[in-house]
């Protein structure tokens, strides 16, 4: 993901410009999660609180979680400046304080790939929800994870370690490759059903003449989002 006009908050771009997210990520979650109006949703790993604002703007009541000083400040600082109710929690996943009632919705917005031990976060997600909530999360495609560059250099993707899990280095941290069962399974052991599992394209239209392979999004997902209810 690129963050060049905020850096200071990378993990999620100021406010939803980042050309990945606007195209094939957020579309897709905002679908999944269907009318948030007056709805209380739970956007777990919320970053700088964007996708949190999102939400908001569509009259959901929000509360996002974030552990780190700099996007939890970042994000207060724009709830002054808006006002929308947002209310942001400082916390790791595994380790929430109580947070209330029971959510509507929980979105999870390429967080867990970044979590070493995600399995705690996960669960958190779904404990957080009431009976019949739905659950939404989003990770970098575990098959394609460097679809732009591997598209650019080859004019096709390679892989060579699938079923392993590794450390990926990018440029705002670490991610961790697994595969995607353990993502689905780790879902089916929590008692969710699944509802949507989406590999989102990208409109050949949409693509960036500018950016080299970026013709690669219209082949691969670089995108698994997943849609499932407690
Ligand atoms: C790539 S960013 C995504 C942020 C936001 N969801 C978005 O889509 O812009 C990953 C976020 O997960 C947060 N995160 C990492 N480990 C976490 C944990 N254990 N509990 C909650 N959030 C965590 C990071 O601080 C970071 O803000």
């Amino acid at each position: 993901m690129e963050h060049r006009d905020h850096p200071r908050v990378a993990g999620g771009d100021r406010d939803g410009r980042d050309f990945a997210k606007r195209h094939l990520v957020n579309p897709v979650l905002l679908r999944l999660l269907g009318d948030v109006r007056g709805r209380r949703v739970l956007d777990a790993g919320c970053g700088n609180g964007y996708f949190s604002r999102m939400l908001a703007q569509r009259g959901a009541h929000v509360v996002g979680v974030e552990p780190t000083d700099v996007m939890v400040t970042f994000a207060r600082e724009r709830e002054t400046e808006l006002g929308q109710g947002v209310a942001y929690v400082q916390a790791d996943l595994a380790r929430l304080p109580d947070l209330g009632d029971p959510f509507d919705a929980v979105v999870c917005s390429m967080v867990l790939m970044a979590i070493p031990d995600w399995r705690p976060a996960m669960r958190a997600c779904v404990a957080a929800l009431r009976p019949g909530g739905v659950f939404v999360f989003a990770v970098v495609h575990p098959a394609f994870e460097r679809l732009l560059p591997t598209w650019r250099e080859h004019g096709e993707y390679r892989v060579r370690r699938y079923l392993d899990e590794y450390e990926i280095d990018g440029p705002t941290g670490t991610d961790f490759h697994r595969p995607i069962s353990a993502y689905l399974n780790e879902l089916a052991s929590l008692g969710c059903h699944l509802r949507e599992f989406a590999e989102p394209g990208l409109d050949l239209a949409a693509v960036d003449p500018e950016t080299p392979g970026h013709d690669g999004y219209v082949h691969l997902p670089n995108f698994l989002i997943v849609g499932a209810e407690r």
